[in-house]
């Protein structure tokens, strides 16, 4: 019997998609899907309403949805934030756009919907922000990533007003900032032409629950045409009814509050502008602390080799983030903190000819031919072209997960080794 369970029982009375599933009678199934289970997981039937054609409770939640979110229409994804960044990059090109400013740190969907789209992508990185004219003089648009992973959010007015000043489109993948709803100062979608929110991330959504959202009719009418080519045409009810009942979840102002007041008191901890990332200085010790936590049973987002982040959501509740507190304060005095040497910069060298996948433990000093870092945060650690260093090689040998490696080993040139 596939069921979901939403805990706010003011919320889950507001969401028409929920409700509708709720009322469901006696149900035989002679459709897909093939489990067969009666439930919550249907498909497009009389009373259940068709996301690619809504008319009945989708649409409804996608209005209310849209007035949360201060959008003129938002469109419920079950793909994840990917389909919107794909959709949103699509619309950006009908509208006649070619070329885009796009961060470095930028996740993989934003790169290969530029591959896709033939946008060409302009390269900045977050320091070049603070100068966002430069950026826009070299590209139709801009799109910016608003959190990042770290929590970190750029001055999201001044870049408003540089996008306007120079007449061309903002565009935002906030597929960390759905959350932030309603924050005049810190949510991106006061500001930007359109916007991705991946709610299932930082708000009570189940997992590929996400929103993209367009400010205006000029654009809602390009992102409706392709949202329906990046949508899948099977999307998941219990998705679609969670993504609402996200959507219209209330923040946790005593939860926010005792993060800021723990990163006030503890060294070791880092909040930045967002306070759902939360992340421990693990230094030298991060796999170390990572895996002594996961004994005790905490599981952290990720670690990058130095810093863990631990991702909360205002369904987060203060017992479960004193238990990380408790933990953390415990297992920070075992692996007391020892610093990272800085990173010297990359040394960057011309890409060409034959490639070839090699162990990681071999790559040292090889020339990198193909993107790769880790899973998340599917940002580029080593990107091509870049000479592979030991400091690198280690954090891809530790990591969970990781992107850009061929069962397990790292794309490199072959000319490089011959020389
Ligand atoms: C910045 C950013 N954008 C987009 C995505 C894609 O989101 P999804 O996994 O929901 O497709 C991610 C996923 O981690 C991300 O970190």
């Amino acid at each position: 019997m596939v069921k979901l369970r939403l805990k706010n029982r003011n919320v889950k009375k507001r969401c028409h998609i929920y409700a509708m599933l709720r009322a469901q009678g006696k149900h035989l199934s002679f459709h897909t899907p093939g489990h067969k289970q009666p439930g919550y997981d249907v498909t497009e039937l009389s009373y259940t309403d068709n996301l690619s054609a809504p008319t009945g409770c989708i649409a409804k939640a996608q209005a209310d949805i849209a007035e949360v979110l201060g959008a003129k229409q938002s469109f419920i994804l079950t793909d994840g934030s990917t389909s919107g960044v794909l959709a949103m990059l699509h619309a950006y090109v009908l509208a006649g756009y070619q070329s885009l400013a796009i961060p470095d740190f930028a996740h993989k969907s934003v790169k290969n919907g530029c591959k896709l789209c033939h946008i060409a992508p302009v390269f900045y990185t977050a320091e070049d922000l603070s100068a966002p004219q430069t950026v826009l003089e070299k590209a139709d648009g801009l799109l910016i990533v608003s959190p990042d992973y770290y929590g970190r959010i750029p001055n999201l007015q001044q870049l408003e007003n540089a996008c306007k000043n120079a007449n061309k489109p903002l565009l935002c993948d906030g597929a960390h900032g759905g959350h932030l709803k309603g924050n005049a100062k810190l949510y991106a979608g006061f500001f930007a032409d359109m916007w991705v929110d991946g709610v299932h991330k930082s708000l009570p959504a189940l997992t590929q629950g996400a929103v993209v959202s367009a400010k205006t009719e000029f654009w809602a009418e390009y992102l409706r045409e392709s949202v329906d080519i990046f949508r899948t045409s099977s999307p998941s009810y219990p998705v679609m009814a969670s993504v609402e009942y996200a959507v219209k979840y209330p923040p946790n102002p005593r939860l926010e509050d005792a993060v800021f007041a723990v990163a006030k008191t503890n060294d070791r901890v880092i909040v930045n502008d967002d306070w759902t990332k939360f992340l421990f200085k693990g230094g030298k010790r991060a796999y170390e602390i990572k895996q002594a936590l996961e004994r005790r049973g905490i599981f952290a987002e990720f670690c990058d080799g130095d810093l863990l982040l631990f991702y909360l959501s205002p369904a987060t509740t203060n017992g479960q983030f004193s238990a990380l507190c408790r933990a953390l304060k415990k297992v920070g005095k075992q692996y007391p903190y020892e610093r990272i040497e800085r990173i010297p910069a990359p040394e960057f060298v011309a890409v060409d000819g034959d490639m070839e996948n090699i162990p990681l433990a071999q790559a040292l000093g090889r020339v990198c031919a193909k993107d790769c870092g880790l899973f998340p945060p599917c940002v580029t650690l080593i990107a091509r072209g870049e000479r592979i260093t030991q400091e690198k090689i280690r954090v891809l040998q530790n990591a969970d997960g990781t992107f850009g490696l061929t069962d397990g080993k790292i794309t490199v040139c072959k000319a490089d080794a011959e020389e």
